[in-house]
């Protein structure tokens, strides 16, 4: 039924007050967006794009300026909505001398969990979230990657309907990342919806159903990745290091320039390949080697963000 889509964001807007002499700053402008039940649905956007502020208005930490959210048909301040919730905020804080063991049973017991279960599914949950051999240290002498984790696993105690995960992998290193991917991969099938914001592309790529591009507040393309991956395939043509001039020049004329510690790497629209090509003969570029390429999400990112 279309109201009881976990995630509905009509109009969503957000202007903060700056300081006292009424400046502003919008931080979401006229989002709309509707999450469908039992995908993962990526919310992208660079720093300051408007990520968090959004997620704390479906959270209703933050109150729209503007347009209104639902979360399964019902407004944010409903006391039943926030039960169907597993959130993991930015920047997770729990108190340094608890162990993660004692902040999930803790918050096995807030989510309603029996208190002679409350342990044992403290530890499911934090064996799903790859610490459970740290069960027992203080979160004081955690890393960053692994408190983001007790995070995570603090997320999925109450066994959610909506998870809704503020940077899930930011904090992690590669293994960290495939493991949490794996996770959320695990949590679809089991029929969860998960709404993750994140900055970090090649993880998401392959396992969000729908992402939402962001950029300054506005949403600057929605849909399947490989809607909003350009599917032209472009050129990538090599060539030797360049200094910054050439560099300007050529990325006036639109070449996406990636330069590496030998050689160059031009990133070239199929389109513009003619044009390309005389500049690159003017400027006196040989081209090393040359082939085609699909746009990768972490691309669309960057033209899209630009
Ligand atoms: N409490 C606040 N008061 C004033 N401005 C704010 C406040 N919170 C956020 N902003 C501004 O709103 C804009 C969006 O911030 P937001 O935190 O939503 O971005 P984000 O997409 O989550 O970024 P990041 O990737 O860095 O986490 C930024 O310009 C930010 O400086
Ligand atoms: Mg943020």
């Amino acid at each position: 039924m279309h109201t009881m889509q976990p995630i509905i964001a009509q109009n969503l807007s957000k202007t903060y007050k700056l300081g006292k002499k009424g400046h502003t700053r919008t931080a979401v402008d006229s989002l709309n967006i509707e999450v469908p039940e039992g995908v993962i649905f990526g919310f992208l956007g660079p720093n300051g794009a408007g990520k968090t502020t959004t997620i704390k208005m479906i959270l209703d930490f933050v109150r729209p300026t503007r347009g209104s959210v639902t979360v399964y048909g019902k407004p944010t301040d409903d006391p039943n909505t926030r039960r169907m919730i597993g959130y993991l905020p930015e920047q997770p804080y729990f108190h340094k001398f608890l162990k993660p063991i004692e902040v999930l049973s803790m918050h096995a017991g807030l989510a309603g969990v029996d208190k002679r279960d409350s342990k044992k599914r403290a530890m499911a949950c934090l064996e799903r979230a790859g610490i459970a051999e740290y069960a027992e240290v203080p979160i004081s002498k955690l890393s960053k990657g692994l408190t983001q984790r007790v995070g995570l696993a603090q997320a999925i105690i109450g066994d959610p309907k909506l998870l809704i995960l503020d940077e899930p992998t930011s904090g992690l290193d590669p293994i960290g990342r495939r493991h949490v991917r794996d996770l959320l991969l695990e949590l679809r099938n089991d029929g969860k919806t998960i709404f993750l914001s994140s900055h970090l592309l090649s993880e998401i790529e392959n396992v969000c159903d729908i992402v939402a591009v962001m950029k300054s507040g506005t949403l600057v393309a929605l849909g399947a990745p490989d809607a909003v991956r350009n599917n032209n395939s472009q050129i990538v043509v090599q060539t030797i290091a360049i200094d910054d001039e050439t560099r300007d020049r050529l990325k006036f004329i639109g070449v996406c320039v990636e330069r590496n510690r030998d050689n160059t790497l031009l990133k070239i629209d199929p389109r513009n390949i003619y044009e390309v090509m005389r500049a690159m003969e003017e400027l006196n570029l040989p081209i090393t080697k040359i082939e085609t390429q699909r746009e990768s999400l972490e691309e669309a990112f960057l033209r899209l963000a630009a």
